[in-house]
């Protein structure tokens, strides 16, 4: 197969976890007779520095016009950076936004997932983790308080700010449609997450998704208060399958699942449109503090490209063969330093990218 990708490296860590997960993939290539073409696009502070903009009109329409994305990550240190004296649109995080937009990717799906290699890393005790969790988070993307009207300005002789959190039923039935597609493939659950006991939209979210369910008998769904969500998730998060819920509430709820998850950068992701395109990147940051020195975990990076070759491209076996990779590397015991644990190998991030193409 012949796969068109835009490849995004960004800022910070971003360049060398994209070299690791496009080593893997050639190795998938190779293996399994596939050809992944690369046209790199340039995206966040980088885009800033070349053209003043976080995201070119040009570098939207390479994405649009390849088969999916790889994006490593965007975005400086927000204290120190040039990037961020700027007006907020024009900021690296504004050029991610944007693309999630242009390329209307309204479902992002972040599983969470304990290895159990890793479960001492868990923050968790041991009686809460019991058995594990294997969740996947189904965050609305381009809506909600996101892109939403927003401004500041003064009201009756007061700085006043507004932002605000907008749904329409179609923009909630199409998430809701993907969230229940994907809880058939896994058990069955859906936990629709809002804070319908104070917000409109939450109300109108709670009953597009009950009509949704209809479609899907097989599937369980119970609706969740985000407040106590996010309790649960520290308490009992092996209760979770599918977890549906809109922009600003599945962003804060996924990196509390990520961090129980032992490291964020362990963590992929995949943002969905009605097609078979997809933008796939790890959940983390592009943490410029570790930037260039070798240290980054690549598995997120690694693992998102895997959810590529199984959601745009339907190659659920070469899927299967990095996540597969990805275990065998962990049970080994190769580390790198924010999975380090007693007993393990540390390496750096060639040296992981290396090993896990290596068991393809
Ligand atoms: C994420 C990030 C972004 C978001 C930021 C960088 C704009 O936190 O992908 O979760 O809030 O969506
Ligand atoms: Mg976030």
């Amino acid at each position: 197969m012949e796969c068109k990708v835009a490849v995004i490296p960004g800022d910070g860590i971003g360049p060398e976890i994209i070299r690791e997960a496009k080593k893997v993939l050639d190795k998938v290539g190779q293996t399994y007779g596939h050809t992944f073409h690369y046209t790199e696009v340039l995206m966040g502070g980088c885009s800033i520095d070349a053209y003043g903009v976080p995201l070119t009109d040009e570098a939207l329409e390479t994405a649009k016009a390849n088969d999916a994305v790889l994006l490593g990550a965007v975005g400086g240190d927000v204290g120190n950076s040039r990037w961020y004296q700027v007006a907020p649109n024009l900021r690296p995080e504004a050029g991610l936004l944007a693309i999630r937009k242009g390329l209307n990717l309204f479902a992002n799906m972040r599983p969470a997932y304990l290895y159990k290699e890793l479960a001492d890393a868990c923050p968790l005790k041991k009686e809460i983790i019991g058995n594990g969790f294997d969740m996947v988070i189904m965050r609305e993307l381009t809506g909600g308080l996101y892109f939403g009207e927003r401004y500041t300005k003064e009201i009756d002789g007061l700085m006043t700010a507004v932002d605000t959190l907008t749904y329409n039923e179609n923009e909630i039935r199409r998430i809701a449609v993907k969230a229940f597609d994907i809880a058939m493939k896994r058990r069955k659950k859906v936990t629709s997450v809002d804070k319908a006991n104070v917000l409109d939209s939450s109300r109108l979210w709670r009953k597009v998704v009950e009509e949704v369910a209809k479609d899907y008998p097989e599937v369980t769904l119970n609706h969740m208060l985000v407040d106590n969500c996010a309790m649960q998730l520290v308490m009992n998060p092996g209760q979770f399958d599918v977890v549906l819920t809109e922009n600003m509430f599945g962003d804060i709820l996924s990196d509390e699942a990520s961090m129980i998850t032992g490291s964020i950068g362990m963590l992929s992701s995949a943002s969905l449109n009605e097609t078979k395109f997809g933008m796939y990147e790890p959940s983390h940051g592009s943490a410029p503090d570790i930037a260039g020195k070798d240290i980054a975990n690549p598995i997120a990076t690694v693992l998102s490209a895997a959810m590529m070759l199984r959601y745009s491209f339907d190659l659920d076996q070469e899927a299967a063969a990095v996540e597969a990779a990805v275990q065998k590397v962990l049970t080994e015991g190769w580390r790198t330093a924010d999975i380090m644990a007693e007993g393990c190998t540390k390496v750096g991030t060639t040296e992981m990218g290396d090993l896990i193409a290596a068991r393809i």
